[in-house]
This record gives structure tokens, C-alpha cells and sequence, in this order.
């Protein structure tokens, strides 16, 4: 059955590739990504998507009441999924207030208009990060939907707000929502200020790889493609008023994401410098999938064997993405958050 579904922050990392996955598995449902295009947003990473005549794009930030009302109106969305937000740690101990803004009030606002509008179902993308970290001498806790939140940074802390106002519409107004919760994700289109992405690049440039505090801390990581899985069966069939968490057991410590990332590209390990470590560095994330899988039957199907290969392959025949990327505004970022370490 043909659907419309607005896609919030469709022009990052993660909402990019769901506007993919969507508009190839269901080829009768219209898409609409509704993006403000920050630093993190890019319209190129949609080229593709923008010659399917399925896919529109509204340059809008989801803070404006009034334009995102007139766009629901006009096309009467049968699904919002908000992926839009302020999405990086590091940016969010520098300045907060933004995460406030968009995390917060932007998921406030969405919601208000689909109220408004009566907008049959509302998806809320959030994450693992809402709550806090484990410890490393515990490898047998795992956060699951009952953990309680105890958010670390401006950026989790902004996000379990708006878990909390999503729950709390739940309850009281009825509203139509669902809450995602997923671990650390890795692919195409990732910007390169995470992780993954700043260290694949710098070791093409043979420059330092910066890893924080002892590069101890662990994360959880999932290829991109299977929390778009996760996402499309919980707008499908998950449960009005509840939390799903996605994760697919899969912990490393960053160290040894960055020795690996450099083994495959046949680089050497004195590129790696330990710099300071972020404050308030979360130790160790783990989800604990058990929820998904038995309600949805979600199962990951990317091992990271296979998924780093992918993400390292991709970043080499997409140079140009990248490297447009890397030459603008992002040069000042680099100066400022690694210039000191
Ligand atoms: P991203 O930073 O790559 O993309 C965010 C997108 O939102 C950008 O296109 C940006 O232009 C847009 N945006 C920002 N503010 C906006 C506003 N006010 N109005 C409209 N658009 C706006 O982020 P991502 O990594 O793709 O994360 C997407 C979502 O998934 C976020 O909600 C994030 O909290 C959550 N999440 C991310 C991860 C991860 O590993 N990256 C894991 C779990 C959950
Ligand atoms: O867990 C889900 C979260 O994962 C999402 O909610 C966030 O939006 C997403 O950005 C990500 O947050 P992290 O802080 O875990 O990701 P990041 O890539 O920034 O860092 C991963 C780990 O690597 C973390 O322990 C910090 C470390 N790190 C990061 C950078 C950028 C370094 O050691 N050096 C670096 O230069």
C-alpha cells in the first residue's frame, strides 16, 4: 500500500541511507526529506536520490513550526521519522546550546504539528547514549529498555529530553510514537568527524590518528543499513509507546578499531597519537537486543569483518565526497578541536 513518509535529517548519515534503503524496498511509498542542511547535512549525498521521482527534498529546520505545518498539510504524511539533530559529542561539550535547540525543541516542535495534523505515527531516531555508560570490568551488563537514563554529555542529555517528551506525549495526548535506541553505526556517508571516517581519511593523508585517553573505551558498532532495517520493522510493526533498542553485540575498544582501519590500508601504527580524552568520555556502550529481536524478529545481517570492509571501500572510490567535505568549513573544526591536543 502506497504511503508518504517524511524523513527528518534525510541529508546526514544515518537518514541518507535510510531515504535509500526506503526508496528501493518500497518502490510504491513517497519520500520526503525535510533537512535545514547544517555542516553535517549535504545535498550531494541525495544526488542520487533526487532523479527518483518517489524522493522530494524541503530545505526546512524542524524548529520552524509554521513551515513544517505547511508542509504536513500539503502532503499529509502517513509516518514522520525524525533522524534531524545535533549529532556530535565533541561539538556539544564546545556548545551546547544548538543541541538544545534542535534536539529538544525541534522534536517538540515536530510533534506538536503531527498533534496538530493528527499524523497517524511519529518515530523517534535516538540512542544508546541516553543511558550513560558501563563500566569495562562488567562485561556481563548490557543496557536494555528498562536501564535507567543517565546521560553523560550536552548531546545524550539532549536527546534522552526528548526520549522523555516523546514518552511523555505518549502518555498523555496518546500520541502515536515509537523511540529507537541504537549503539554506534559505521558506513557510507559518515561524517568525518567521527570515528571511523576521521581515521580512515587521516591515514590516507598519512597524518596523526588522535585517539583519546588510552583508546580503551568501547563501543558498540552496527553497519548503517541494519538500523535502517531495525527502523523500517519498528514504523511497521513495532508497539505504540515503546522503546526499542538496536545494537548487534558487537564491542570494540576504539584502539583497536583505529589499529585495524590502519592494517587494511597497509599503514603503520605510529600514525596513532594519543591526545587528551574528551570530558565526560563515556567508557563502554552495549545494548542488549533481546527486546527488538523476539518482538520484530531484527537481526543484523552485517558482520563488521564484512561492514569495515565495505566502509574502507567506500570511502576509496568516494573521494570526492569526502574531500569536497574536508576542504570548506571542516578545515577551522580540525584547527580548533585538535590544534590544542
Ligand atoms: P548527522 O549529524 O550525520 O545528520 C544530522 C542531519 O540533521 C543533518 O543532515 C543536518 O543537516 C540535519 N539537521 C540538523 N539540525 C536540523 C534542524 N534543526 N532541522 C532540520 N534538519 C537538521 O547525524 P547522524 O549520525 O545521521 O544521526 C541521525 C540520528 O541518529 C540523530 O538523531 C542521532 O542522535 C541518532 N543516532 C546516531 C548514531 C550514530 O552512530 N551516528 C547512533 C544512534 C543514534
Ligand atoms: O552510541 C551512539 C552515538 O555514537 C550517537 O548517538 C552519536 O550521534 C554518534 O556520534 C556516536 O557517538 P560517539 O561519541 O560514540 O562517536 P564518535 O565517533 O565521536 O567517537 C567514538 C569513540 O571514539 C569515542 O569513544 C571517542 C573516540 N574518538 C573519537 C574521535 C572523533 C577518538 O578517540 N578520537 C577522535 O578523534
Amino acid at each position: 500500500m502506497e504511503k508518504t513518509i517524511i524523513v527528518t535529517g534525510g541529508a546526514g548519515f544515518i537518514g541518507s541511507n535510510f531515504v535509500y534503503y526506503m526508496l528501493d524496498k518500497y518502490p510504491d511509498y513517497k519520500i520526503i526529506c525535510v533537512d535545514c542542511l547544517t555542516y553535517a547535512g549535504n545535498l550531494s549525498t541525495l544526488k542520487e536520490a533526487l532523479k527518483n521521482p518517489n524522493f522530494r527534498f524541503e530545505k526546512l529546520n524542524i524548529c520552524d513550526h509554521d513551515g513544517i505545518k505547511t508542509l504536513f498539510e500539503e502532503t499529509r504524511p502517513d509516518i514522520v521519522i525524525n533522524f534531524a539533530a545535533e549529532s556530535h559529542v565533541d561539538r556539544s561539550i564546545e556548545g551546547p546550546e544548538i543541541f538544545v535547540d534542535t534536539n529538544i525543541k525541534g522534536t517538540q516542535t515536530l510533534m506538536e504539528v503531527c498533534r496538530e495534523l493528527n499524523v497517524p505515527r511519529y518515530h523517534q531516531v535516538s540512542t544508546d547514549e541516553v543511558y550513560g555508560d558501563l563500566p569495562l570490568d562488567r562485561p556481563d551488563l548490557f543496557f536494555t529498555e528498562t536501564t535507567p537514563i543517565h546521560a553523560s554529555s550536552p548531546y545524550s542529555a539532549s536527546k534522552a529530553s526528548a526520549d522523555l517528551l516523546v514518552l511523555a506525549y505518549c502518555r498523555t495526548y496518546k500520541f502515536p510514537a515509537t523511540i529507537s535506541r541504537c549503539s554506534n553505526n559505521y558506513g557510507p556517508f559518515h561524517f568525518p568527524e567521527k570515528l571511523i571516517p576521521l581515521m580512515i581519511i587521516n591515514a590516507l593523508a598519512d597524518k596523526p590518528l588522535p585517539v583519546y585517553g588510552d583508546g580503551l573505551n568501547v563501543r558498540d558498532w552496527l553497519y548503517v543499513e541494519d538500523h535502517c532495517k531495525a527502523i523500517d520493522l519498528i514504523i511497521h510493526n513495532g508497539k505504540i509507546g515503546e522503546v526499542y533498542n538496536v545494537g548487534g553485540h558487537n564491542e570494540m575498544a576504539n584502539i583497536d578499531i583505529v589499529k585495524l582501519i590502519l592494517k587494511k590500508l597497509d599503514k603503520p601504527e605510529s600514525l596513532i597519537t594519543f591526545v587528551e580524552d574528551r570530558k565526560g568520555h563515556d567508557r563502554r556502550y552495549a545494548i542488549d537486543p533481546t527486546k527488538i529481536h523476539e518482538e520484530l524478529g531484527w537481526l543484523p545481517d552485517t558482520k563488521f569483518a564484512d561492514g569495515i570492509e565495505k566502509t574502507i571501500d567506500w570511502y576509496l572510490s568516494h573521494k570526492e565526497w569526502w574531500q569536497e567535505i574536508i576542504s570548506g568549513e571542516y578545515q577551522n573544526y580540525y584547527a580548533k578541536m585538535y590544534g590544542g591536543k
